[in-house]
């Protein structure tokens, strides 16, 4: 194994997409930012120098940061975030992992432009569980906007309204073609007949789930959220903010440029957002002036198509790789994941009521000392272990009555004993947006072992759970007006954020943390911060 080290310096960058410039907030100048590679078992330092106004903090999404929790990023959870011209070195092991992940700023709106992907390798000598690809390349989907992200969402904020969607999609960085602005390119795939390819797709957008397909060429599905999966065949993938998927692309045509197209897809009716960013898959030996292959996205309300696609997630689980789902469970929890109206006297728009977010009626609110400190600092007053296991009032979730809209603001953990095992169904109460949430739960992987459509109903839906080989992964779409059961061990001590990662709804406070500690000295509890650890 290896100490794998990186400088990430933080730097303001003027940046042209969509004919217009800006300065956008970048690592080392680039967006997206470096790829971090590493292999499984590595020790990988991350030096992250602030060198722009804002405070800074980077996430290693999806990392199950096994006892290494002050390394895990969010800021006011884990750590306090890392001041204008001060550092942090993220200092973990790889353990147990390897496939495609992502790293992001994990503070304010900063992750729009600060991203960039993780690629780990499997331990030297193992193979992939398919064939070798010829070559491999990342590629990362996100949003430009044209003004500036964060002046969006403060003024979002002062009105109580929704925040306006991007202006365009970006594969690897570029929006392709658009007909507003012609002059700019659009990322290039090279490729040779005959010969497969692996491409690593991440959804680093802020806000939008994305349609992905190429014109001409079916993809196999071989792994996402870093967990292989049963290969199949597929033209279209659906990715959610937060998630990655491995897909393998064989060149089966003898020359020309097709075109790969990332395209929003939002349940929303209210969505306006529909531009769809293109690249090209560009053989060798095509003639400079040949046509590109084009393709058609699919609607942006395809419901079917996302979910014909979701549906056929199942974990590889072979001899190798086994999916170890927990059968007994120690922590039975449902939570509601929802938007509601809370009153706003001093909103200028929303007729004094703004929109806000909540798990279990209530809306998370960020505490200005970490979370993590606070615990094993023992400092009052930041926040209580009282969340709820299930919501306030039971109703009919996925009804359309006005109902159960209202949340209390307040900073609350759900406590877990280590090494318990958890159930939580995560229940949409799909009443003022029919919104699909990803959920991102931070330090596990979990199974997700059930779905369904209506209210969760917890004598019938569990004889239906796969239990066999359910998908695992790190992020979760909840469908809008229906419910996802998911299993994990927590195996992890810290405090561990769970949130959609829509960062809209993040923001208006569809989040919550799990602390897990057994106060039991360092094999059951959270071992001491570095040295460096930022200040609050
Ligand atoms: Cu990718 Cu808490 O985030």
């Amino acid at each position: 194994c290896k100490v794998r080290k990186y400088t990430f310096n933080v730097v303001m960058k003027n940046t042209t997409r969509l004919c217009s410039s800006k300065p956008i907030v970048t690592v080392n100048g680039q967006f997206p930012g470096p790829t971090v590679h590493a292999r499984e078992g590595d020790n990988v330092l991350l030096k992250v120098v602030n060198n722009v106004k804002y405070n800074v903090s980077i996430h290693w999404h999806g990392i199950r940061q096994l006892r290494t929790g002050w390394a895990d990023g969010p800021a006011y959870i884990t750590q306090c975030p890392i001041q204008t011209g001060q550092s942090y070195v993220y200092n973990f092991t790889i353990t147990g992992q390897r496939g495609t992940l992502f790293w992001h700023a994990h503070i304010l709106w900063l992750r729009a432009t600060v991203h960039g992907a993780i690629v780990i390798l499997p331990k030297r000598g193992v193979p992939y569980p398919f064939p070798k690809p010829h070559k491999e390349a990342v590629v990362i989907l996100a949003e430009w906007w044209k003004s500036d992200t964060e002046a969006i969402i403060n003024e979002a904020l002062k009105s109580g309204l929704a925040p306006n969607s991007s202006d365009a999609h970006t594969i690897n960085g570029h929006p392709g073609q658009v007909p507003s602005c012609h002059s700019q390119g659009g990322f290039t795939l090279p490729v040779e007949n005959g010969k497969t390819y692996m491409l690593r797709i991440i959804n680093a957008a802020l806000n939008e789930e994305l349609f992905f397909k190429i014109a001409g060429h079916k993809l196999t599905v071989v792994e996402v959220d870093a967990v292989y999966v049963k290969p199949f065949k597929t033209g279209t993938i659906v990715i959610a903010p937060g998630q990655t998927t491995n897909v393998l692309v064989t060149a089966d045509k003898s020359s020309g440029k097709y075109m790969v197209a990332a395209s929003p897809f939002m349940d929303s009716p209210i969505a306006v957002d529909n531009m769809t960013a293109t690249a090209t898959l560009h053989y060798s030996g095509t003639q400079a002036n040949t046509q590109t292959t084009l393709t058609v996205p699919p609607a942006k309300n395809a419901t079917a198509v996302a979910n014909g696609f979701i549906d056929r997630l199942r974990s590889l689980n072979s001899k190798r790789y086994p999916a170890r789902v927990p059968r007994k469970i120690d922590h039975n929890l449902l939570f509601t994941i929802g938007l509601g109206i809370n009153p706003c006297p001093s909103c200028r728009a929303g007729n004094g009521s703004r929109v806000v977010a909540g798990i279990n009626n209530i809306t998370f609110v960020m505490p200005t000392t970490a979370i993590l400190q606070a615990h094993f600092f023992n400092i009052s007053g930041v926040f209580t272990a009282d969340f709820p296991a299930n919501p306030p009032f039971p109703f009919n979730y996925t009804g359309t009555a006005p109902s159960n809209l209202r949340t209390i603001m307040a900073t609350k953990v759900y406590r877990l004993k280590y090494n318990s095992t958890v159930q939580l169904v995560l229940q949409d109460t799909g009443i003022i947006t029919p919104e699909n949430h990803p959920i991102h739960l931070h330090g596990f992987n979990f199974f997700a072992v059930g779905k369904g459509l209506g209210n969760y109903n917890s004598k019938i839906d569990p004889n239906k759970f796969n239990l066999v080989d359910p998908i695992e992964r790190n992020t979760i779409g909840v469908p809008s007006g229906g419910w996802v059961a998911i299993r994990f061990r927590a195996d992890n001590p810290g405090v561990w954020f769970m949130h959609c990662h829509l960062e809209v709804h993040t923001t208006w406070g569809l989040k919550m943390a799990f602390l897990v500690d057994n106060g039991k000295g360092p094999s059951e509890s959270v071992l001491p911060p570095p040295s460096d650890l930022p200040k609050c």
